[in-house]
């Protein structure tokens, strides 16, 4: 913490307790004065600010000798939305309630600590935790001692957080992304001052290592190579939510993926909000995900994935370096927004329809049988009828075979939320219809040329419909599921595959495999 932050953090005491505003009129510093708690509120302005500060890598976190044990005989639940980030930092906070003692839960009813780790993303993924922490307010009613945490990306929000003092001021803890290293603190001034405690940095970030984590699985890990995100979509919260662009020490996250193939996981993923920026921080050396690619890959580990990349920074070196296949799956997700070069410059994408189709064709050029899937944004304010047409003829002309798509929503603090959202709804729904009828029918497409085809499969589980069933994916991420022992999970299969549905595949296994790379 630096003495900014320390000041920020020391207590703020009721300075006017005979204070007259209505609940509603109440600002959020009053309900910190109010609350007599720690109270740093976000702000989206600072949060967007960019400065020359080098990035400090933190490798001194411990439990305070005072929290150790804590957690003895208490239970806690964590609810995650939104990306891979947040699940990782799950796995992280889950981690840190290990090491202070406490027990996992899966339902909220045994919890002793909730904590909601939250998206901002879109308007429909904040209202989802709104809805939640309404459900939530019952069990806090009738039991006061359950601790209920809100953190997140939504918490970096300051208009999150007046809705929260305001209107849900049952919630106890309210703390940022950057500030998941300080759970024990944050917790502890929850159990002990009884009092609501706030606690967002906006900083640009740094690098905290050797961090607790509590894994979900033991077949595929996650791993974080980079934080936040410089590129500044228009649209984005992002940016602002996760602070700027570091990357870890490749030594770093070498050593955690070996740690992972000696544990014998079979996958690891490599994170970040932009892969492709890594290591373009470092201004000791030229580093970046091209040589960490190509370094990984020597790892005695299966499958190695990364995401998500950005079309703009996607260099020869790393296409050379994907090429070289082994354990770098020849699955590529390349958000791609729209087929438009008019809404691409709008949402500040720094890539036009033709680079977008160049950095395509040199991919499959290097990498023939390679799979692409995207991201897609309808109704950007101003797309018109031809410029979303543009973007259709993009998805058939690159072929990709599955696609996340969504319906623009305006992020406040964010460039495009001052554009007038000008396309009417239903015009947007429109839009997603058609587009998904094509990414459904180009995913079915792909899937049927599966059958009669033997493919590797690496077995997660039963099947969710399905216990007599296993299912696992391939390489290419395709769903499979098959009849095979109890034995095959968490290995790599072979599958024959005699049946193809949109978004899976159905098949027979052949045998395991014993050598993958
Ligand atoms: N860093 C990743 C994307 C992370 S967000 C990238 O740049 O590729 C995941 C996806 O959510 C984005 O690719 C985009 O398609 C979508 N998204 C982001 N902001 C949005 C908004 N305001 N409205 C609708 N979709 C949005
Ligand atoms: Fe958001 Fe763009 Fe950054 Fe992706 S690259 S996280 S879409 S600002
Ligand atoms: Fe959502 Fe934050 Fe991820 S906004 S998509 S959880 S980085």
């Amino acid at each position: 913490m630096n003495e900014q932050q320390r000041k920020e953090t020391t207590k703020i005491k009721q300075s006017n307790p005979g204070d007259k505003k209505s609940l509603k009129e109440k600002t959020s510093e009053d309900f910190a004065k109010f609350f007599e708690t720690t109270y740093v509120a976000p702000s989206l302005k600072d949060a967007k600010k960019r400065g020359k500060e080098e990035i400090k890598v933190h490798r001194d976190f411990e439990i305070p000798e005072d929290m150790i044990g804590v957690g003895k005989d208490k239970k806690f639940y964590i609810r995650t939305y939104g990306c891979q980030m947040n699940e990782h930092d799950t796995e992280v906070m889950a981690g840190i309630f290990m090491q202070l003692g406490f027990e996992p839960t899966t339902t909220t009813d045994d919890a002793d600590v909730i904590l909601l780790n939250t998206c901002a993303i879109r308007e429909n993924a904040e209202n989802k935790v709104f809805g939640e922490i309404g459900h939530l307010k019952p069990l806090k009613q009738k039991n006061p001692d359950v601790l209920l945490g809100v953190c997140g990306c939504m918490s970096q929000e300051e208009s999150v957080v007046n809705r929260i003092n305001q209107k849900h001021p049952f919630v106890d803890m309210i703390f940022g992304t950057h500030n998941i290293h300080r759970l024990p603190q944050i917790i502890r001034e929850a159990m002990f001052s009884k009092e609501r405690v706030v606690e967002v940095w906006s900083k640009e970030g740094d690098v905290i290592e050797n961090l607790p984590k509590v894994r979900q699985g033991n077949i595929k890990a996650w791993v974080n190579i980079m934080y936040g995100c410089d590129k500044f979509c228009t649209y984005c919260i992002v940016p602002y939510t996760r602070g700027k662009e570091r990357s870890r020490r490749p030594e770093d996250i070498i050593q955690e993926v070996r740690q992972l193939a000696a544990q014998g996981y079979q996958e690891i993923t490599l994170l970040g909000q932009n892969v492709n920026a890594y290591g373009k921080d470092f201004e000791d050396m030229k580093y970046g995900l091209g040589e960490l690619m190509d370094e990984i890959r020597k790892i005695d580990i299966p499958r190695i994935r990364f995401t998500t990349s950005h079309p703009r920074d996607f260099d020869d070196r790393l296409i050379e370096v994907l090429a070289k296949g082994g354990n770098l799956v020849d699955h590529i997700h390349l958000p791609v927004q729209s087929g438009s070069s008019e809404i691409l410059k709008l949402m500040a994408r720094k890539y036009s329809r033709e680079s977008y189709l160049e950095l395509v064709r040199k991919i499959k050029e290097a990498i023939p049988n390679v799979t692409l899937t995207t991201d897609i944004i309808v109704g950007f304010p101003n797309e018109t009828d031809e410029q979303f047409e543009e973007t259709l003829s993009l998805v058939r002309e690159v072929g990709f075979e599955s696609a996340y798509t969504f319906i623009y929503s305006p992020r406040d603090g964010t460039p495009a939320a001052k554009m007038q959202d000008n396309i009417p709804m239903r015009v947007k729904k429109e839009r997603l219809q058609r587009l998904n009828q094509l990414v459904n029918e180009q995913a079915a497409e792909t899937m049927k040329n599966y059958i009669g085809q033997e493919v590797t499969v690496l077995v997660e589980g039963e099947s969710k419909n399905n216990s007599e069933v296993l299912a696992g994916y391939t390489e290419k991420s395709k769903l499979v599921n098959f009849k095979g022992p109890k034995s095959a999970i968490g290995k790599i299969v072979k599958v024959k595959i005699n049946k193809a549905k949109t978004w899976s595949l159905d098949g027979e296994m052949i045998e395991e495999v014993a050598e993958v790379n």
